[in-house]
């Protein structure tokens, strides 16, 4: 189905050749004066200048070609040249009509999926998943889920940090601890056991203990140092112990990672990429792009056209080690070679940027990857508390992600019982779906880019700009239809009729924008844009069902059309959320 923007701006362009004039200039726009009109087209005035003729003039002469077109019931010139434009009621509910029919809700597929790799959660083993690790999962999440919506093939890998000091760390701490395994004897030949030296809460408690003590033990930490590179050259009973760190934390972080509702189609790890180094290096230096500085290996990334200096990229330290930068160019050429990618996306850490644009440019002028290939950075701000600091525990401590789960779920379950309309069995499970919307939400209804302060309170609330008011939306919805059923008969011609009141055309002009807000959000990897949708579109509906009887109407047709109408905005806001990534109750 034709999005319904192209379908008025078409119309536009129409008038404007008709009138002799550029179809370029035809650009509709949404309103900025709503008071007035619902579109508005401006091209008059930019036409005005190329045509020598006055805006006014151009604008009149286009309004008139626009007198008969099916799209517009009301066409008006207005000084010094706009264009107002008020869509048509029938044409509405065509449209609607349309768009409830249509699988994707008038969503058209892409004609040329692409390939599209999408780089988010970064976990680091062995390390409890904190509130850091949030936004990276839960926004990562929400591109990949829109991605494939619009119809590509988007992958979505963890990329775990797993092969860097905290597994040098926890051999060492294990070592003090149980000297008698096996792993430190040299001298031992057999097969190491296959159950792993220590449970999840004991590594859950090893790895700060390790981290702490080597802060204040120098003696411990070259130790650990030097267990990381006998790890990373791969000494066998090491990497024994690292398989077993692995198997154990994973197993945690898939628990951790699905109780967000956020599933990786890949598990793939800095580790992987490390067969990839030599070669990737060996490419670097035969193209004369990596060249020594100090001892480390570096290759130029300025350009003439940066505003500010930019740092060469280190592949390889002075005393050969590779960094953060080599492991991420070979997860390019490992990348490259599973899946050619048509476009990456990486949601880190915005602190994080130079790093990602010193890999996208050396992977460029490498060759690793086509000088046009699309590669986006999405950083994201820092989750801060109520005083404006990166969010902590009230101790002060790093906040688990798993407690601040349980947190705003408590909080939810207050807010529910508040309402008391479930009893209690039923609120508590409800209040899990609610917490995770409410978290969610307010993460992503930020762009992404921006800090944002975590207001618990805030969050929950079942009015405003939150998560909670827009599964209220939808709660509100099925108790309307389930009302329906139970009371009234249903009519036998079941389709949504054009608008007879200011609210159902608010709400019928909301939902068809719905494609245009698809693609516009996915184009800018911009999950905010949807949630300030569904806001917009619950406002609409909460404000239709104020103004409208729907059970107690009497004439069958019109109130079968209120029951599709409501029934298609709840489609579009639950297909909304799943793009978010949350889910909605029943009732609530
Ligand atoms: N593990 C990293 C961190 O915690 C994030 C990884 C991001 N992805 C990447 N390809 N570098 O900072």
């Amino acid at each position: 189905m034709k999005k319904f923007l192209d379908f008025i701006t078409d119309e536009m362009k129409q008038a404007f050749a008709a009138g002799g004039y550029d179809e370029s200039y035809a650009k509709v726009t949404l309103s900025n004066r709503p008071d007035l009109c619902e579109y508005q087209c401006n091209g008059a005035m930019a036409a005005a200048k190329v045509y020598k003729k006055k805006p006014i003039d151009i604008a009149n002469s286009v309004v008139e070609k626009l007198q008969d077109s099916r799209c517009f019931e009301e066409v008006n010139a207005v000084m010094p040249g706009f264009i107002n434009l008020k869509i048509s009621k029938d044409f509405l509910a065509e449209y609607m009509n349309g768009m409830k029919n249509s699988e994707k809700l008038g969503m058209e597929t892409v004609s040329d999926p692409k390939t599209v790799i999408v780089d988010y959660g970064g976990a680091n083993v062995a390390k409890p998943l904190h509130v850091g690790h949030l936004r990276a999962a839960v926004i990562g999440e929400a591109i990949k889920r829109m991605g494939r919506f619009m119809g590509h093939h988007v992958i979505g890998d963890v990329h775990l940090g797993d092969w860097g000091l905290q597994m040098g760390l926890i051999i060492e701490e294990l070592k003090d601890r149980k000297p008698e395994l096996p792993y430190f004897d040299e001298s031992f030949s057999g097969e190491y056991p296959k159950e792993a030296p220590f449970t999840i809460s004991e590594l859950e408690e090893i790895y700060p203990a390790a981290s702490s003590k080597s802060k204040v033990d120098e003696a411990f930490r070259e130790r650990a140092q030097e267990a990381t590179f006998k790890l990373q050259s791969g000494y066998a009973p090491y990497r024994a112990i690292w398989q077993h760190i692995m198997n154990v934390s994973l197993k945690d972080l898939k628990k951790n990672y699905s109780n967000l509702n956020v599933e990786f189609d890949l598990w793939k790890g800095e580790s992987d990429a490390q067969p990839y180094i030599p070669g990737m290096i060996q490419n670097l230096i035969d193209q004369g792009l990596a060249y020594e500085s100090q001892g480390a290996l570096v290759v130029d990334i300025a350009e003439e056209t940066d505003t500010k200096e930019l740092p060469p990229c280190i592949v390889r330290k002075s005393d050969g080690a590779a960094l953060y930068a080599t492991s991420d160019l070979a997860t390019i050429v490992e990348r490259e070679q599973d899946f050619k990618p048509d476009h990456y996306i990486y949601v880190v850490d915005k602190r994080q940027e130079l790093h990602f644009t010193q890999v996208f440019r050396v992977a460029k002028k490498a060759g690793i990857v086509a000088p046009d290939r699309r590669m986006d950075f999405v950083g994201f701000g820092t989750m801060n508390g109520k005083d404006g600091k990166p969010f902590k525990t009230r101790e002060g401590g790093v906040m688990r992600l798993e407690h601040l789960i349980a947190d705003i779920s408590d909080a939810a379950f207050r807010r529910i019982m508040e309402n008391r309309t479930i009893e209690e069995e039923e609120a508590k499970e409800t209040a899990k779906i609610v917490g995770l919307a409410a978290l969610k939400y307010g993460d992503l209804s930020n762009q992404a880019t921006k800090d944002y302060v975590f207001d618990i309170d805030r969050f929950t609330s079942f009015e405003g700009n939150t998560g909670p008011y827009i599964l209220y939306t939808i709660a509100r919805i099925n108790s309307i239809l389930k009302k329906f059923e139970q009371t009234c008969e249903a009519a036998n011609e079941t389709s949504i009729l054009p608008p007879a009141t200011e609210p159902e055309k608010t709400l019928t002009l909301a939902l068809s924008r719905f494609s245009e807000v698809m693609e516009t959000s996915y184009e800018e990897l911009a999950p905010h844009k949807i949630c300030a949708y569904i806001y917009e579109l619950s406002n609409a509906l909460n404000h239709f069902y104020h103004e409208t009887k729907i059970i107690a109407e009497e004439d069958r047709k019109k109130q079968a059309g209120y029951i599709e109408l409501v029934t298609l905005t709840r489609s579009v806001l639950l297909t909304c959320i799943d793009l978010l990534g949350f889910e909605a109750p029943e009732r609530m």
